[in-house]
């Protein structure tokens, strides 16, 4: 018999590194420390109402509203605080920030201050914990600003204000059935399952790549009465499947965490749409920009698929904000072209019923011009 071969986490990292030689072997620490956070809240996810004593973790522990207004779950603070606890002594931070934390992270004395910022939404989907559907923490590491790595200065909010192009990493955990870290250093997508014996993240789906073709969409159809046109239009063309103008049926999916529903997309294809609405004006979007759209949309293009406000390619937002909200589109590159051709269109100059305006129009690919 002969074992089968499995890399780990660590080598995977290794083997990585092999292509920068100068590399001081900071960023792979860092990645661990993320990854050692990550197998922390999966525990205590994993652990459910038996986590931390009679009545559970979510019975004992106080509830606060944090900075987005949202009541915070007892296990989104502690998965905060395995985030901060677990990556601020290695040396490597200069700073971070998260979804539940209304101002940046100091990294605090004695600990080394480094290069790196990490950013991140400790738990995605928390509004499943109470029902054991899957949720996931996403991150995304940046490089500080020169002046904060050469002064060592406390950070600002300023200082994360970086488009998601310059990101050198992004992943997340998948806290489901198995556990699994899905992760980009820029050199595509790989993903891990976690080995609960082993206690370690093994390689499982190297290079994953997205169908650019699919036929699932994802999105929460309570909110359809305030979608923009070029978004009603894209659903109702996809509900009217074989008989419409797609000539074909799609299937619908919403598992109300974003994290889980990108997973599917990198599995399988899919297109995952929470756009810009009327719903709140002083909200242009539900998700947020720097610790939950860029770090997907990394992760997204590295795996061949597209990601979109509808407007603009995502990852060329300047960001204005830490805690800014954003639209969000992305998935199997074909559909995610047609929602952006969609949005290009001057509704009101168009006769869209048209026949010259159909799926099998002659005039189809010039639109996308
Ligand atoms: P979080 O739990 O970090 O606040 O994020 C939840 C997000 C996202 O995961 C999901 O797609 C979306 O909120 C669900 O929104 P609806 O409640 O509108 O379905
Ligand atoms: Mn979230
Ligand atoms: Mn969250």
């Amino acid at each position: 018999m002969t074992l089968q071969r499995r890399y780990t986490l660590t080598q995977y990292l290794i083997e990585q590194r092999r292509r920068f030689p100068n590399a001081s072997g900071d960023f792979n620490a860092l990645l661990l420390d993320v990854a050692l956070a990550c197998k922390a809240i999966a525990r205590s996810v994993a652990f459910g109402a038996l986590e931390g004593g009679p009545g559970g973790v979510a019975a004992s522990a106080p509830t606060q509203v944090n900075v987005q207004g949202e009541q915070q779950k007892p296990l989104d603070v502690i998965s905060n605080d395995y985030f901060t606890q677990m990556t601020e002594w290695g040396g490597h931070l200069a700073g971070m920030a998260s979804e539940e934390m209304e101002q940046p992270y100091q990294i605090p004395p004695p600990h080394q201050r480094g290069k790196y910022l990490l950013v991140f939404d400790p738990l995605d989907g928390s509004s499943n914990i109470d029902v054991n559907v899957t949720v996931g923490s996403i991150f995304s590491i940046l490089r500080a600003p020169q002046a904060v790595i050469d002064s060592g200065r406390d950070v600002t909010e300023a200082d994360f204000l970086q488009p998601g192009c310059q990101q050198l990493a992004a992943g997340y955990a998948l806290y489901g059935p198995t556990t699994m870290l899905i992760l980009s250093v820029g050199n595509g997508v790989a993903g891990f399952t976690l080995d609960p014996n082993l206690g370690q993240f093994m390689l499982t789906h190297p290079a994953i790549r997205v169908p650019e073709d699919t036929q699932e969409f994802a999105i929460n159809a309570s909110n359809a009465r305030f979608w923009e046109p070029p978004v009603k239009r894209y659903v109702d063309e996809c509900l009217a499947g074989r008989t419409g103008a797609r000539g074909k049926d799609f299937n619908m999916r919403w598992i109300a965490s974003m994290v889980a529903e990108a997973h599917r997309i990198l599995m399988r294809g899919g297109v995952f749409l929470y756009p810009r609405d009327t719903k709140d004006i002083a909200m242009p979007g539900r998700l947020r920009l720097l610790y939950e759209a860029n770090p997907i949309g990394f992760l997204m293009e590295q795996a061949g698929a597209r990601v979109s406000t509808g407007r603009e390619p995502l990852l060329q937002v300047q960001p204005e904000a830490l805690h800014q909200r954003i639209g969000l589109i992305f998935g199997s590159k074909h559909e995610v072209e047609r929602i952006e051709r969609y949005h290009a269109e001057p509704p009101e100059h168009l006769d869209l019923a048209h026949p010259l305006f159909g799926e099998r129009s002659l005039f189809r690919e010039e639109m996308a011009l």
